[in-house]
């Protein structure tokens, strides 16, 4: 439970409790949220960035952690490979397991094509199956795309490729149906209408949840789905390169087993990378709230195979992570909770900024309110704000929060902290990489027959997502990479099988002077349990 110090705080915010219900707090001006995020926000420090010094985006900012990858030792370096033999040889090879990797799967599969899906964890360990809070579409009648889109371009600093963001909003609304057909419990009222909320940055309500564990439910449905067709799973297999032919046509990846350390060759005709975010590699030193195979595995080989990199320096550091107890440090407080009616307040009681600015605005103003204004709360690990989750109850009407937000009730009950009763402290966590591969609105990368879906994919959401466009582009994108693989892979005959690539990347490296500190792509955080096949 809370120390003595947390309690006292607790008893500012309380006192100001009831003089905050229905009363909005103002809402920051443009020019006050930009000098803001110049500030405080951590895509603005000097410190955590390093230039790339090789391949197509030589001279562009990264993350240190992100840098020391894509110019890190290949780990089909000295091996002896035997291409030409391949252990599997399908149509389509689905390179992840999450949400986008199995919309592609089931899409390819409903386009004639022989598919295959190849996960260095489980088919679902992914970032889709730990969202909480929703999905967004227009298909309310006070709402339309391109309401839709211009929250989102604003969203993201007017920064999103114009294509991509058309196609995301666009094809919305279709993805939420094609997930209700699917069997995907979202909440509903009693006519059977969707129930829908806002987001930080939304004009309308029109976030789509199951409770506070969307993003569970729709991979469960989306790993049924792939089970009940009957697409292979390689789990526990990760890729580790990409195999080209000949003509640098895409041709298929080297694998390795992760249980066993053997590895292994898969042709073919066309590959998709799935392979979603980077939150395990921690940034600038802040926790995270993906899971645990987040590493940013397909932007290496995809860079390696020569596709650009678009927004590589731009992260979403989620406003609310958990910040106590240390048990939970870092994990997901969905923003549904301030959609809900909670607010952000310092130790001293007051209420510093609008729930609902965008993230990177929240997460900003979170920061400076504990590092320069001096009126964070005290925890173990730094310092935090509160969430004043028992204002829900107040506003919405006892057994709202546990009705809507069960699992996060769930979550800190076990650890004697009653969200309800009490609030809850949070502090900023890695949470999501707005930039990635470059691709088109096909997901059409610039090596043939390579396809990019869901949070490897760049430049959708520009420089700052909006909540609920993730889970949304992991089905808007990973649908249609499924159809576009399938649709490829018909006129493809393939050359000889070569990692020729690989090896001009590795000497370009070696005549920049680089001697890489480790090998890549990373695989697994650095603090995970190994075997031998590490
Ligand atoms: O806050 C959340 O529930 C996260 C949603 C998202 O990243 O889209």
């Amino acid at each position: 439970m809370y120390s003595q110090d947390m309690l006292a705080s607790i008893k500012k915010v309380e006192a100001t409790r009831a003089s905050r219900i229905g009363v909005e707090p103002r809402r920051m001006s443009a020019e006050e949220k930009d000098a803001l995020l110049k500030e405080f926000h951590p895509d603005y420090r000097d410190v955590g960035f390093d230039t790339l010094r090789v391949g197509v985006n030589k001279g562009d900012k990264v993350p240190v952690e992100l840098r020391a990858l894509l110019e890190g030792k290949s780990r089909v370096s000295g091996l002896d490979l035997d291409l030409e033999h391949p252990d599997y040889d399908v149509d389509v090879l689905v390179i992840g397991g999450g949400g986008a990797g199995s919309s592609a799967a089931v899409m390819a599969h409903e386009n004639g094509a022989n598919v295959m899906i190849v996960t260095k964890l489980r088919i679902g360990d992914a970032n889709t199956m730990m969202a909480e809070g929703g999905i967004q579409a227009a298909d309310k009648a006070n709402d339309s795309p391109a309401q839709h889109y211009l929250d989102a371009f604003g969203g993201g600093h007017y920064a999103a490729v114009p294509e991509l963001l058309r196609k995301l909003v666009m094809d919305g609304p279709g993805a939420v149906k094609w997930l209700n057909e699917l069997g995907v419990e979202f909440d509903k009222a009693e006519d059977g209408t969707m129930i829908t909320t806002h987001g930080g940055g939304t004009s309308r309500k029109r976030m789509h949840a199951a409770a506070d564990y969307s993003g569970a439910e729709i991979m469960r449905t989306l790993r049924d789905e792939v089970w009940n067709r009957e697409i292979p799973v390689v789990d526990f297999t990760a890729a580790i390169e990409l195999i080209l032919d000949e003509n640098g046509h895409a041709a298929g990846a080297v694998l390795l087993n992760m249980e066993t350390g053997r590895h292994l060759i898969a042709r073919a005709k066309t590959v998709i990378i799935s392979t979603g975010g980077a939150g395990r590699l921690h940034y600038q030193g802040f926790p995270t709230s993906n899971h645990y195979g987040a590493t940013a595995d397909g932007l290496i080989l995809g860079y390696r195979a020569g596709v650009p990199l678009l927004y590589a320096d731009t992260l979403q550091y989620h406003p609310t992570g958990a910040a106590y107890p240390l048990q939970i440090y870092g994990a997901l407080v969905t923003e549904k909770v301030r959609s809900m009616g909670a607010m952000l307040i310092n130790a001293e009681g007051e209420a510093f900024m609008h729930p609902l600015e965008t993230r990177d605005v929240s997460a900003a103003s979170i920061i400076r309110e504990c590092k320069a204004r001096g009126k964070g709360v005290t925890t173990p690990e730094g310092q935090a704000v509160w969430l004043d989750t028992p204002m829900i109850d107040m506003i919405h009407g006892e057994g709202t929060l546990e009705k809507r937000l069960p699992a996060m009730l769930r979550m800190f009950l076990k650890y004697g902290i009653d969200m309800r009763k009490v609030p809850i402290l949070v502090y900023p966590t890695l949470h999501y990489q707005n930039g990635g591969l470059r691709v088109n609105d096909q997901c059409e990368s610039c090596i043939p027959g390579l396809f990019v879906a869901g949070e490897a994919v760049g430049g959708i959401h520009g420089r700052n997502r909006l909540m609920g466009n993730s889970l949304l582009d992991v089905i808007v994108f990973g649908r249609q990479a499924g159809i576009s693989a399938a649709k490829a892979c018909k006129d493809v005959h393939l050359g000889k099988p070569t990692l020729e690539h690989v090896n001009k990347f590795m000497a370009e490296m070696k005549a920049a002077g680089i001697e890489p500190t480790e090998e890549s792509p990373k695989l697994l955080p650095h603090y995970a349990r190994t075997g031998d096949a590490k």
